[in-house]
């Protein structure tokens, strides 16, 4: 019976044929044993000569680096494996030999790695971060439609800026100028006076000439927008969808985190609700611990950030952030017009913001004004000032960056073995 390393579970004692390809192999005299990979997991199965015969032994130790297989064999259970589970193989049928496969068991430079990225994806290590990405993504499709959430998908190419123009992609539309998407987020706010809850998944794009281990300049955003909702209200739904996605990949991804070495610890204490600074809080507790660099109205970087977040064990909130340093759409605070109903969720570990968001100017004639400040007066951008024309209404909404959100869940250094291709400052390849 065909089934694959996932299922083993369900074959305990059964003789089983699995399509997977060689990971790696050690062999005796008597005895080899297979690492095994089919995509859905690790698997080792053994090959005794005695039981194989002296000629199928002879090949099995030939088998090289990722040649291609059918294994059959019976699934015996095995404690010492993470799995629970291994093979006593009585047949491997080769598919396709594969010799010289470049990325060996020993260790290979980060550039040697990145230029064989189609390849580097069946490591162990890149495959359990795919797997808890995957889980995120699973996971806050299964919390917003638990919360009554529709997903709608903006559009990619785009005639106006969500962000500000310094970072956009611009291409030619025919005859018009187009630019690559930065953010969902206006027209998620149309969406949600149509639909009153709904979050976006999807690609953005942002020309940033930053080579950090924090950016890319593709990356995938969850955002959602909520009417109704205010800056508050806003919070609680963050914390508790970010509480959700650490939950779910302890609970679904125990064999990929145990792959990654990752302390359990630091995930398990992951709890709603967040610990909360505003913005002024924050550049004073900079300033003590000795960052005189950092003044108010000055944004923050990856070493203030870090230095934050080091005094929780919670991902921190900052809230109201001077207006002048955020995006025109931010809803000024009624008590403190010179700053922002927004908050940045700034990770654990010193993997950085990986939320922002806010809660929107909802008035028609500040939204006009907002306009006049930032040269918005182009056509592009009528459609978004008639959502404050008609039936305007309290609304916020965030963005969450995957790649972030999964570098810090799966522990990793670098924000490029988060997603399957990186783009990077001059990374377009492969
Ligand atoms: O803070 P940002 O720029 O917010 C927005 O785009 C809002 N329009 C979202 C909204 O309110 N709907 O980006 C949101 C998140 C950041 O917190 C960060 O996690 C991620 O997107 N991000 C990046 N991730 C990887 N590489 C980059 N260059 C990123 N820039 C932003
Ligand atoms: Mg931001």
């Amino acid at each position: 019976m065909k089934t694959t390393i996932s299922k083993v579970n369900e074959h305990v004692n059964d003789t089983v044929t699995i399509g997977a390809w060689i990971h790696n192999k050690r062999s005796s005299g008597k005895i080899a044993f297979l690492q095994l990979r089919d995509g859905t997991g690790f698997i080792q199965g053994v090959v005794v000569r005695s039981a194989v015969g002296e000629d199928s032994f002879e090949d099995v130790k030939k088998l090289t680096q990722e040649t291609s297989v059918y294994v059959t064999g019976t699934v015996v259970e095995d404690t010492r494996s993470p799995l629970g589970y291994e093979l006593q193989v009585t047949e491997v049928k080769i598919i396709q030999e594969a010799t010289d496969y470049p990325i060996t068991p020993k260790e290979h430079g980060t550039e040697f790695l990145m230029d064989h990225r189609h390849l580097w994806l069946r490591s162990k290590k890149q495959h359990a971060i795919m797997k808890i990405r995957n889980e995120i993504i699973r996971s806050t499709y299964e919390f917003y439609n638990k919360e009554g959430f529709v997903k709608v998908d903006p559009p990619i190419l785009t005639g106006s800026s969500a962000e500000g123009t310094t970072e956009l992609f611009h291409t030619k539309y025919f005859e018009e100028d187009a630019y690559l998407s930065q953010s969902g987020q206006l027209y998620m706010e149309a969406a949600a006076m149509a639909l009153g809850r709904v979050f976006s998944f999807g690609p953005t794009f942002r020309a940033e000439k930053s080579k950090t281990r924090r950016h890319l300049i593709e990356f995938w955003m969850i955002e959602p927008e909520m009417a109704f909702m205010d800056h508050n209200d806003s919070l609680e739904l963050q914390e508790n969808y970010v509480a959700y996605i650490v939950q779910s990949v302890l609970k679904n991804c125990k064999i990929e985190l145990d792959t990654l070495e990752r302390d359990l610890s630091q995930l398990e204490k992951i709890k709603a609700p967040f610990p909360r600074i505003t913005y002024d809080e924050a550049i004073e507790f900079l300033n003590n611990e000795g960052f005189d660099d950092i003044k108010w109205g000055d944004d923050f970087g990856a070493p203030h950030e870090t230095a934050i977040a080091e005094s929780y064990d919670q991902p921190v909130f900052i809230t109201h952030f001077p207006l002048e340093i955020k995006a025109f759409y931010m809803k000024p605070d009624p008590e403190n017009p010179n700053v922002a109903l927004c908050a940045d969720l700034i990770a654990p570990e010193g993997y950085g913001e990986i939320i922002g968001g806010s809660e929107r100017i909802d008035d028609l004639e500040l939204m006009k004004q907002r306009y006049k400040e930032h040269d918005l007066e182009g056509p592009a951008y009528q459609w978004y000032l008639q959502l404050r024309e008609y039936g305007s209404v309290p609304h916020s909404g965030f963005g969450l960056g995957l790649e972030r959100t999964v570098a810090w869940i799966a522990g990793i250094e670098h924000i490029r073995e988060s997603i399957p291709f990186p783009r990077l400052l001059n990374r377009l390849y492969p």
